[in-house]
C-alpha cells in the first residue's frame, strides 16, 4: 500500500514540476511573428496517413496555383515534410520523430493531412503500437495554443467561430495519467493562468476587431470546479475590466451542446471560447450542423508557428475498400484558405472561400460523396481551380448570397 502511494506521489511530483517549468516559458510571452517582414515564408506540407496524402495533394495544388507569383518571386517557398507517417512513427515509437520535428521547425506554417492515432482495435489486433496523437504532440511542441474553427450555415443564420484552447486541459497530460493499482486510475486536467489568458484574449480581440461583439464561454465549472472555475473567473474579470463593450455569457458544456441545435438560440451565438476537451466536442457537433466533419477547416495557431488541417480523421476504411480517390478534400481546402488568410493573403483567401462556397454549397456541378457515386477529390480540386479563374467569381458569389 505505502509503495503504490509513494509511486503515485512521485509521479505527481514530476508532473507538477514539469508544468511549473512550462509556465516559466509561457511567462516569457514571445511576440507574434510578422509574416509581412518574412522572405521566404516557408509552407511545410505533410500529407499524413490513409486518405491524408490524397486530399492534401489537392489542397496543395490549389495553394500553389494561387501563390504562383509569390513562389516565383521568392516570397513563398513550399517544403515537403517526409516521415510524419504512421509507418515511420510506429517504427521509431515516436508521435513525431525527432528529425521530422526539426524539419517542421524550419517552416513558418504547415499544411497537414490527418495523421492516424492507433485505436484500441489497432492495439488489440497488433496492427499499430500505442502512440500519442501526432496532432496533440505537434500542438504542444510548436505551442499552437489556439484552435480556431469557423462554422457557417447561412440558411440557418449560423455564423460561428470557435476558439478552442489547444495545449492544456485534459490533453496536456493525456498520456501521463496513472494507474495507481488495478482498481484505481487517474488522469489529470491542467489549466494555467497564462494559457487561459492568451486564449481568452484571442477570442475577445476577435469579437472586438470583427464587430461580432459577443463571446460565449463553455465550461463545466459547476462540477470541474478548480480548473474550469479558473476559466470562468478569469473570463468574467477580463470581460468586465477590458472588454466592457462586448456581450459576454457563460454556458456549461451540456446545455451548450443542446442550444447549438436549438433553432431559436443557435443564430444568436457568434464567438465561442472553450477549454480543450469541450472545444473538441462542440466543434465536431458544429461541423456536423454545417454538413459533416468533412466540411470544416481548422487552424492551430501559435505566436511563432501555425498549422492548418482538416478536422476529420484518416478514414482507414475508405482506403481499405479502395475509395481513397473519392475522399472529400473540402475540409483541408478550407484549412488552406485559413492558412492564406493567416499569412496575410487576405484577398486570395477570400477568393478561395468564395470558390468553395460556389462549388460545395451553391452551384454544385460536382458532388463528392465519398464513393464512386460522386466526383473524385481530384475532379473537385480542378473544379475549384476553374471557379477561381472565373473573372466574375465575386459577382457570382454575391448573387448566390442574395437568393
Ligand atoms: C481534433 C481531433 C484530435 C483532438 C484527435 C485526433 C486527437 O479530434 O483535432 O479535434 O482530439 O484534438
Ligand atoms: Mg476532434
Amino acid at each position: 500500500m505505502e509503495d503504490v502511494v509513494q509511486k503515485a506521489k512521485d509521479h505527481f511530483e514530476g508532473l507538477v514540476k514539469a508544468q511549473l517549468k512550462r509556465i516559466e516559458e509561457l511567462k516569457k510571452g514571445a511576440d507574434w511573428i510578422d509574416y509581412s517582414k518574412l522572405k521566404p515564408i516557408i509552407i511545410g506540407v505533410a500529407g499524413g496517413d490513409y486518405i491524408g496524402p490524397e486530399i492534401t495533394k489537392h489542397a496543395e495544388s490549389i495553394l500553389k496555383f494561387l501563390l504562383k507569383e509569390e513562389v516565383e518571386s521568392g516570397k513563398i517557398q513550399f517544403k515537403d515534410i517526409e516521415g510524419l507517417t504512421i509507418e515511420n512513427r510506429a517504427k521509431l515509437m515516436k508521435a513525431i520523430p525527432d528529425d521530422v520535428l526539426i524539419e517542421l521547425k524550419k517552416c513558418h506554417v504547415i499544411l497537414k493531412g490527418p495523421t492516424h492515432t492507433p485505436s484500441s482495435a489497432d492495439l488489440a489486433s497488433g496492427k499499430w503500437p500505442n502512440l500519442e496523437s501526432a496532432n496533440v504532440s505537434m500542438r504542444r511542441e510548436l505551442d499552437l495554443f489556439a484552435n480556431v474553427r469557423p462554422v457557417k450555415v447561412p440558411e440557418l443564420g449560423i455564423d460561428w467561430i470557435f476558439f478552442r484552447e489547444n495545449t492544456e486541459g485534459a490533453y496536456v497530460l493525456g498520456s501521463k495519467g496513472i494507474s495507481v493499482t488495478e482498481d484505481l486510475a487517474f488522469d489529470f486536467c491542467v489549466h494555467t493562468k497564462q494559457g487561459t489568458d492568451r486564449i481568452l484574449r484571442l477570442a475577445f480581440d476577435y469579437a472586438k476587431k470583427t464587430g461580432a461583439n459577443r463571446v460565449s464561454l463553455v465550461t463545466k465549472a459547476n462540477v470541474v470546479k478548480t480548473t474550469d472555475g479558473m476559466y470562468l473567473n478569469m473570463a468574467k474579470k477580463l470581460a468586465k475590466e477590458e472588454y466592457p463593450e462586448i456581450k459576454f455569457d457563460d454556458w456549461y458544456i451540456d446545455i451548450m451542446a443542446a442550444k447549438l441545435i436549438d433553432p431559436e438560440r443557435q443564430k444568436e451565438f457568434r464567438v465561442f471560447v472553450a477549454p480543450n476537451l469541450y472545444g473538441d466536442i462542440i466543434t465536431d457537433e458544429a461541423a456536423q450542423i454545417q454538413g459533416s466533419v468533412g466540411t470544416a477547416g481548422s487552424a492551430n495557431i501559435g505566436k511563432r508557428y501555425a498549422m492548418f488541417e482538416a478536422i476529420h480523421g484518416t478514414a482507414p476504411r475508405m482506403v481499405e475498400t479502395g475509395r481513397t480517390k473519392y475522399a472529400d478534400p473540402t475540409s483541408i481546402i478550407k484549412a488552406s484558405a485559413m492558412l492564406l488568410n493567416h499569412i496575410g493573403f487576405v484577398g486570395k483567401a477570400r477568393k478561395l472561400e468564395m470558390a468553395l462556397d460556389i462549388c460545395a454549397i451553391y452551384e454544385k456541378k460536382l458532388k463528392v460523396t465519398g464513393r464512386d457515386t460522386g466526383a473524385t477529390g481530384e475532379e473537385f480540386g480542378k473544379y475549384i481551380m476553374q471557379t477561381l479563374q472565373d473573372p466574375n467569381l465575386e459577382k457570382k458569389w454575391e448573387n448566390y448570397q442574395k437568393k
